[in-house]
């Protein structure tokens, strides 16, 4: 579809901008000729109108609640599909034939072990350190140990780096736990796929033989696949931006742990359940909501609202419907941090506030209830957020270095300081 152009005026100058646009979603205005014809930026703090690249991974209309993989909705790969084959889908664009997904899982179990040397790393750490920080380390770390697979033009290099990021998060993940809690850590087990071998690695011990559920397997599977990717947020967008200057996969990655941390991003899993636990009764809903409401607080509903979902975000239906598959399945009856869950979205999916402002529930919202259930302590959800996110950045990173047209990012700004002025010598300086 030609869309043409679209025209812009400013100060009696005209520039012609290209319209693109993309197979669906809003078309987009190349606006990269801006500057040189009108002597103008554009200005957009949060990214709220401007898309940052070009991607054929990940589509979200966030109106309607939909979310594709490569074209593939969500609800169709969580209930059909395993990780595998999504980390297969995003970094190749199509399901994997049954050769090709063996292959691949051939290729990926044999980076899950981590240089022996890392181990020692860890007691580097306070064992009451929160695992976030130990992942924004040890992960940036592998650069230290993997220098054969840093080299970002030799395509061979970036594949095995690939899958040593993704292979090796989940044991980095396991091992930050085990350090956290004293035990010693337990070795990947091949045999075991994706999600069974990291709940090995979490809660098997050496004395002990460690039995898969497979109902609690098939929960923290879906729970990866779930947060696999999600186009441009903004731990993504840290990865291509890191990335963009030429680092090393190892780095970019890291630097996506950090950003991700945040409450406003991944760290809202542990926020949400925190919050849940806070509000401590049904009873107490009524005064959080109207906290939520009160302009002169700063307090949010953790686990609702989101950038681009004004709908209900299609992963939080398939996690609340795992969070009960899982407390069934532990014969957990009463939950009552799942009532009170339960009761505050009934309540703000019928106030005028949320129901005005477009606020839903997010995956974050059950995700904390399930994971707590599965046995993590309330540090580990955005750790376990970062092992499903990896292949998403991964896939972004890769998509990014084989763009022929890849720039450095480098943002513009509207500056808002001093002017121009003259170095005053320290007897002279009055302090303001
Ligand atoms: N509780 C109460 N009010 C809210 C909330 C909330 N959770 N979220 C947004 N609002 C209000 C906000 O005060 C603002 O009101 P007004 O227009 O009167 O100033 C309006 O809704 C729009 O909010 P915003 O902050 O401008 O929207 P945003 O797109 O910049 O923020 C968000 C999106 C996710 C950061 C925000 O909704 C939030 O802080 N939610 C809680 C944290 C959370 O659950 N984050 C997980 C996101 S999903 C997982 C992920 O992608 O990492």
């Amino acid at each position: 579809m030609d869309l043409g152009t679209t025209v812009l005026e400013m100060g009696g100058r005209q520039c012609i901008l290209d319209v693109h646009p993309g197979t669906m979603g809003p078309h987009v205005i190349d606006i990269g000729k801006l500057f040189d014809q009108t002597g103008a930026f554009t200005y957009d703090p949060g990214f709220t109108s401007t898309a940052s690249c070009k991607s054929a991974i990940t589509f979200i209309d966030g109106d309607a609640g939909i979310l594709l993989h490569c074209g593939y909705p969500i609800e169709q790969l969580a209930e059909h599909g395993d990780f595998l084959e999504v980390c297969y889908l995003l970094l190749y664009g199509e399901l994997p034939a049954r050769a090709q997904r063996d292959n691949f899982e051939y290729r990926l179990t044999h980076h899950t072990m981590v240089h022996e040397q890392m181990s020692r790393f860890f007691t580097g750490f306070r064992r009451d350190a929160h695992p976030m920080a130990v992942m924004c380390g040890v992960v940036g770390a592998l650069s230290a140990f993997y220098h054969d697979s840093t080299d970002i033009s030799d395509p061979y290099q970036r594949m095995v780096a690939s899958m040593r990021l993704i292979a090796k998060m989940p044991t980095i993940a396991a091992m930050a736990y085990k350090y956290h809690i004293g035990q010693p850590f337990i070795y990947p087990k091949n045999e075991l796929n994706f999600a069974a071998n990291f709940l090995h690695m979490c809660f098997a011990v050496p004395c002990e033989e460690y039995k898969i559920n497979p109902v609690l397997a098939r929960a923290m599977e879906r729970i990866f696949i779930l947060h696999a990717d999600h186009e441009q947020n903004a731990s993504t967008s840290t990865v291509r931006l890191a990335g963009s200057s030429g680092a090393n996969p190892f780095a970019c990655i890291a630097a996506g742990i950090a950003c991700l941390w945040g409450p406003a991003h991944g760290g809202a899993n542990e926020a949400a359940l925190n919050m849940l636990g806070e509000i401590g009764h049904v009873d107490n809903i009524p005064e959080f909501i109207a906290r939520a409401k009160d302009k002169n607080d700063p307090f949010r509903l953790m686990g609702f609202g989101h950038r681009v979902y004004k709908n209900y975000d299609p992963r939080a239906k398939i996690m609340q419907k795992t969070a009960h598959e899982v407390l069934g399945e532990l014969g957990i009856k009463d939950d009552p941090l799942l009532d009170i869950a339960m009761e505050l979205e009934k309540i703000a999916l019928t106030d005028s506030y949320f129901i005005e402002k477009k606020l839903y529930p997010n995956v974050d919202f059950y995700s904390g209830i399930t994971l707590k259930a599965l046995g993590f302590p309330t540090t580990m959800f955005t750790v376990l957020f970062a092992v499903a996110r990896t292949v998403g950045w991964i896939a972004q990173w890769k998509e990014m270095i084989e763009d022929p047209h890849q720039k450095i990012g480098r943002p513009r700004q509207l500056y808002t300081g001093a002017r121009r002025r003259e170095y005053v010598a320290m007897p002279d300086r009055v302090a303001t």
